[in-house]
């Protein structure tokens, strides 16, 4: 038995899905515990490209079950429209193979209103969300005026609720001068889709336990990436849950003592999007990526922001979230340069610091400290054994993992199944 959590190195976008889609093999069942279709993770199998927001990866494998955890908001409208899509692409979806805790919390189309009416406000010190609600739906669970997605197993509570709640948010809205929510269209499409997604919702943690009771081995997606975490993060330029591994047990109800490993994905640079400071950013690094048609997000479509990779920022994420290894992925992206930079410390106000500070302002104010690498010069696409990389690209491999203290296990370099070379 091997349970086993998967987060992001960096601020998501680090090619998770990859990396999930690949251990998925040796796995039975697949979890995502925390935020909500905000992610976007793109798999590339047999030539197809799937791209999945709140459904698990290892929904394109026959025989695994995936779980939509307690520690997840669900927006039941984006579900079923990413269910349409994936059973137009041949995928097999059904309440046997893909379980949603009864104990997540709905996005409703308030979340969303308010998502882009508080980002309109903020201005020039507006966040960058990508304006799926999640904020709001998360504000809403702390607040403790959320509603769980058992409620869409007993309808009529279902309609009460909602009622209140537009009510309430529209009575907001209008003082914020923002466009009212529609209640009785809400209600309708609501209540329909609670009446599709009901025979999939259940107590995922008993569950997990029972799974895990019978020897089956889980393997928990994360979303986003360690900087994005609402406590570790760089904060407020972050999302609303915790995206590292802490974020995995409370986000299914799988206690830490069960975790067998975690590995900590990262792409060989750094990449953000949205707002908030980025140390190693670098232009030049982004056009030349851009370029080859790479670093647009999956959900919204942004050019991604990037920058040379900063090992400060991943030895971090291995501290903060027990990594024993790391798989880096997109190390192809470098195959062009002569030279390629590693960001191995921080000088702020004139003092060299070897992790992130604590306040946005000190990260945006640290000067990267460089060392510099030669590049391989060579296109890795083709390689399928670790074996046969160029000896410029294993020494940047075995440099990050004397950095970051983490054992490199996996290297991605491109998008396939295949792609994925084991160390
Ligand atoms: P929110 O999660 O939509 O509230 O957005 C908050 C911040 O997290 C913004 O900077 C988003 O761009 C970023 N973000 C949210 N989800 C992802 C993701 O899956 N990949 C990368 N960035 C994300």
């Amino acid at each position: 038995m091997s349970n086993t959590i998967i987060v992001g190195a960096q601020w998501g976008d680090e090619g998770k899905g990859k990396i999930v889609d690949y251990l998925t093999e040796n796995t039975d069942v697949v979890v995502r515990a925390a935020g909500g279709n905000n992610a976007g993770h793109t798999v590339i199998s047999n030539g197809t490209k799937y791209i999945l927001h709140l459904i698990p990866s290892g929904i394109l494998w026959k025989d695994k079950v995936c779980v939509i955890g307690n520690g997840v908001v669900m927006d039941p409208i984006g579900l079923l429209e990413e269910m349409a899509k994936l059973r137009g692409q041949g995928v097999t979806i059904t309440p046997e193979n893909l379980l949603i805790s009864e104990t997540a919390h709905l996005v409703l189309p308030y979340h969303k209103g308010l998502d882009k009416a508080r980002e309109a406000k903020r201005g020039d010190k507006k966040i960058g969300t990508t304006g799926r609600g999640i904020g709001p739906a998360y504000a809403d669970k702390v607040e403790r005026d959320g509603i769980r997605t058992i409620l869409m197993t007993q309808p009529e509570i279902l309609e009460e609720e909602l009622r209140d709640r537009l009510a309430r948010h529209n009575a907001t809205f209008a003082e914020l001068g923002v466009e009212l929510v529609p209640v009785e269209e809400t209600v309708k499409i609501i209540l329909e889709a609670a009446k599709t997604l009901a025979p999939h919702i259940t107590n995922t943690t008993v569950y997990l336990h029972e799974a895990i009771k019978a020897g089956k081995n889980l393997l928990f997606e994360g979303a986003q990436g360690t900087y994005l975490d609402i406590d570790h993060g760089t904060y407020p330029f972050v999302t609303s849950s915790n995206t590292t591994s802490g974020g995995a047990c409370t986000g299914s109800g799988v206690p830490p003592r069960m975790i067998d490993k975690v590995v900590a994905v990262g792409k060989a640079y750094t990449t953000r999007v949205g707002s908030g400071p980025f140390v190693t950013e670098n232009e030049d690094i982004g056009d030349m990526l851009h370029n080859m048609g790479r670093e647009f997000g999956a959900t919204t479509g942004r050019a991604r922001r990037c920058g040379w990779l900063d090992s400060v920022l991943v030895r971090y994420a291995v501290m903060i979230n027990g990594a024993d290894e790391l798989a880096i992925t997109n190390l192809d992206g470098l195959d062009g340069l002569d030279t390629v930079q590693i960001c191995t410390a921080y000088t702020l106000r004139g003092k060299t610091i070897h992790y992130p500070p604590s306040t946005a302002a000190d990260l945006a104010a640290c000067v990267p400290v460089y060392e510099t690498h030669q590049g391989w010069k060579q296109d890795l696409s083709g390689i399928r054994k670790f074996a046969d990389l160029p000896p410029l690209a294993k020494a940047y491999l075995k440099r990050l993992e004397e950095l970051t203290g983490a054992r490199v296990s996996l290297v991605g370099i491109g998008p396939d199944r295949e792609q994925t070379l084991v160390v």
